[in-house]
């Protein structure tokens, strides 16, 4: 998201001579696989989770001999296992990555984070297309946005395995999620906040991928590549703020 955010500017000087360009070594393998494994997981669950909701193919014969709902409902619970192992992956790595995984590189602390943003917000704007700060990582927007992106998945798990626990209110997912559902207001209102969410993803997963193939295209600096390689190009005539 926001990935015109590395070289706004840039086309100016792409217009001129030809720049050199050098790759960074940017994400290790446990964001890499972080990322493509929670994105498989977060595509079945928005389609499992659709069909929950509101069954959009119906099926004949008695619910018993095919199971139809029984086995998408299983796949949407395991989807959300193997979403949580990916989470509990990435909370490991904010501790144990480069200063571009790590914790501090989602939260825009310092001061100069929030001048920068300025800065950048006004680009984005096409308030002020000059004087922008570049950033190798994730820019102080970006930042914000990824960690609200993380903020509302915590809260669709929380939703999720609040549901999950009603079916034996005296297990294990209910004993550790039975909050979720009075905190919320009653559990309809932990189901509509479950299945809202699920519009955040499919409007957040086109625009995404829209933004990131743009940049890609626009700035040749491997974007996409750069979640399978761990490499990103940048230009070698850009200083960057958290180089
Ligand atoms: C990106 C993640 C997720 C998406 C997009 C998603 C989507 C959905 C949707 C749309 C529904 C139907 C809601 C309705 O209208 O009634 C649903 C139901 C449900 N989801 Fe999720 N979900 C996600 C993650 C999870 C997680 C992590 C769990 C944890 C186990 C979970 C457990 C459930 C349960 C238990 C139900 C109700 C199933 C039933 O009533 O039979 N979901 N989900």
């Amino acid at each position: 998201m926001m990935d015109t955010a590395t070289a706004p500017g840039a086309e100016s000087l792409r217009a001129s001579a030809p720049v050199d360009h050098q790759s960074v070594y940017l994400w290790h393998w446990p964001i890499r696989a972080m990322h493509w494994i929670a994105a498989l997981c977060i595509v079945t669950l928005v389609v499992t989770g659709l069909y929950i909701g509101k069954p959009y193919f119906i099926t004949s014969g008695q619910a018993s001999d095919h199971f139809l709902m029984g086995r998408i409902r299983f796949v949407h619970f395991a989807a959300a296992g193997i979403l949580v192992a990916t989470a509990i992956l990435r909370v490991y790595w904010l501790f144990m990555g480069n200063r571009y995984e790590r914790w501090r590189a989602l939260f825009p602390f310092q001061p100069r984070c929030w001048v920068n943003m300025w800065k950048l917000l006004r680009r984005y704007l096409f308030v002020k297309v000059d004087d922008v700060p570049h950033y190798l990582g994730h820019n102080p927007l970006q930042q914000l946005f990824y960690t609200g992106v993380y903020g509302l998945a915590v809260l669709q798990v929380v939703t999720g395995f609040y549901l999950y626990g009603l079916a034996d209110t005296g297990g294990f997912f209910f004993a550790a999620f039975g909050w979720v559902g009075p905190l919320l207001g009653g559990a309809q209102i932990a189901r509509f906040v479950h299945h809202v969410m699920t519009w955040f993803w499919l409007i957040f997963l086109p625009v995404h991928v829209y933004l990131t193939v743009r940049a890609d295209v626009l700035h040749n600096e491997a974007r996409i590549t750069s979640m399978i390689s761990g490499k990103r190009f940048v230009r070698a005539d850009i200083d960057f703020i958290d180089e």
